[in-house]
């Protein structure tokens, strides 16, 4: 292997454009779409407290790892783990964190474009000013007439895919840093207008108490494995998308302003990505659940959450227009800088072994597109066939972010910790204050892998145990959302519990999932 100091596929040009590069990764659907629905359908505050605590204390000494293990590295996860490995004389099988990694960019990507072209679309309806003094039930139906509609599904689909692999295909150090500086501050200027219009709603008290307050009555299993899933999730953690940004990222740069290089800091720079990418997913939230007490929506109605509540907002707010308009194409701008982020590394993996960007960045492209196919059909023509966590497009979830990437992130701080040289981490990390190296090495060694460890065995756990420990855990979850059906099923619950009505759910034809684990 090639063991110059910089990597083949180039370097950032400063620390600050590896954070906008990372944080353009980690913020996207994952805060935007992901976050609100599941929090939803996972009860609300307990579940939201358990993945802040997941964010610190496993989220952000994995990642500082992740990178940390990319930028000795220089190469793709694969062969950064097969370099790391030889230098820590153990066996090559490490890379097996990247291949597995490889595979969960495939199952990821596949999906995320999907709905990623769901918010293309929705830009698209509200230029064309289709929310306008749009009511609840109109906003619902708008939705599902979308999900009914294949090949609609499918031209955005392809739309979105090809705008990915482009950017992958042609380097993504070009235009990608750019492209977030602006966005991304314009897309927290939006999420606050949204949040200002939700606090005028009537349900904005009802949203917060529902986002705020925990009710650890409501935790299982389920909803501990999905917090620790989302963390990783939201952070892009698990599968190398991190370790494949930190190979370009510089030992020693000079600050925004130019002046003298200084060591790059790995450790600050996660922990301020850590916190945008959690400010926009809170952000989120207060946002929409205040919309949904106000409409009588139901909090659990599943991935269609954003596409129902918000397009409420813009109908209602003064200027809704231009800032429906702009919100939608910023999230399609979030998403698309992720989405890259989860081509890089297969990409850059392929590269090394010797296809040329264009080339290798077709055929990830196209692979993932007919992978993504499933998910489109899981709405419509497949919406009936459900196995395991439901649809095909709840298993690719199901499967790549709550089990993939928490295995995939237990391998790498075990890789970190314990395998990879102590002076070889302790340099490269490049952690000042001697504590707080050992916070983050305490942290790696012990305390995030027996937590993924631990949170895993819970919910298999309760997952299997006797009906009235795991009641929760085998209801079935409305797969599509249900609120067009039944916008007032949940009117006047005190705080209605997504996980507690199995009933409507059922009685809206909905499809039901698969009994062990529970549709995402
Ligand atoms: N973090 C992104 C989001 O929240 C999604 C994402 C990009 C991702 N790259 C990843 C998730 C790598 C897991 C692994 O939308």
């Amino acid at each position: 292997m090639k063991q110059e100091n910089k990597s083949v596929h180039g370097v950032w040009g400063s620390r600050w454009v590896f954070i906008l590069a990372a944080t353009g990764s980690a913020v996207g659907l994952g805060n935007i779409w992901r976050f609100p629905y599941i929090t939803g359908e996972n009860g609300g505050g307990a579940f939201v407290l358990l993945y802040l605590l997941c964010i610190a204390v496993v989220g952000i000494p994995i990642m500082a790892a992740e990178v940390m293990l990319g930028r000795k590295g220089g190469l793709s996860p694969i062969n950064t783990m097969r370099k790391l490995a030889g230098e820590s004389k153990v066996t090559q099988r490490w890379a097996g964190i990247g291949h597995m990694g490889v595979l969960s960019a495939f199952l990821i990507l596949s999906f995320y474009s999907v709905v990623a072209s769901w918010a293309l679309y929705y830009a698209w309806e509200a230029v064309a000013g289709g929310f306008q003094g749009i009511t609840a039930a109109q906003s619902g139906a708008r939705f599902d007439a979308l999900l009914a509609d294949p090949w609609l599904m499918m031209g955005c689909h392809t739309l979105f895919m090809v705008l990915t692999m482009v950017v992958v295909g042609r380097g993504v150090k070009g235009g990608l840093e750019k492209a977030v500086e602006i966005l991304m501050p314009l897309l927290f200027v939006l999420l606050l207008v949204l949040v200002g219009y939700a606090a005028t709603t009537p349900g904005f008290k009802e949203g917060l108490l529902f986002l705020f307050e925990p009710d650890f009555s409501k935790l299982n299993g389920k909803v501990v494995i999905t917090a620790v899933g989302q963390a990783f999730f939201t952070l892009s953690l698990g599968m190398g998308a991190i370790m494949a940004y930190g190979a370009y990222m510089p030992r020693e740069a000079a600050g925004k302003k130019g002046g003298k290089p200084k060591p790059v800091s790995i450790m600050s720079t996660v922990i301020i990505i850590a916190l945008l990418d959690t400010l926009v997913a809170l952000g989120s939230g207060v946002a929409m659940f205040p919309l949904i007490f106000s409409n009588d929506l139901q909090v659990g109605q599943g991935p269609g959450m954003m596409f129902v509540t918000l397009p409420l907002a813009f109908g209602q707010m003064p200027g809704g227009m231009l800032f429906g308009s702009l919100f939608f194409i910023l999230v399609v701008s979030a998403a698309w800088s992720s989405s890259i982020s989860l081509g890089e590394p297969v990409v850059a993996w392929l590269v090394e072994r010797g296809l040329s960007r264009g080339l290798a960045a077709t055929v990830v492209g196209l692979g993932a597109w007919v992978l993504g196919i499933g998910s489109v059909l899981s709405f419509n023509l497949w919406q009936d066939n459900t196995f395991l966590a439901g649809t095909f497009f709840d298993n690719m979830e199901f499967l790549s972010t709550t089990v993939m990437l928490p295995l995939g992130g237990l391998l790498i701080a075990i890789f970190a910790g314990w395998v990879m040289k102590e002076t070889h981490a302790r340099k490269e990390l490049g952690i000042k204050n001697f504590k707080l190296y050992l916070v983050w090495r305490a942290l790696v060694r012990i305390f995030s892998p027996a937590a993924v460890v631990a949170l895993f065995v819970y919910s298999i756990w309760s997952a299997v145990a006797p009906a009235d420990e795991a009641a929760p855990v085998k209801e079935p979850e409305p797969v599509a959302p249900a609120a067009s059906e039944a916008p007032g099923v949940a009117a006047g619950a005190e705080i209605p519990a997504p996980v507690a009505e199995p009933a409507d759910d059922a009685e809206d034809g909905e499809v039901p999932s698969a009994p062990l684990e529970p549709a995402q």
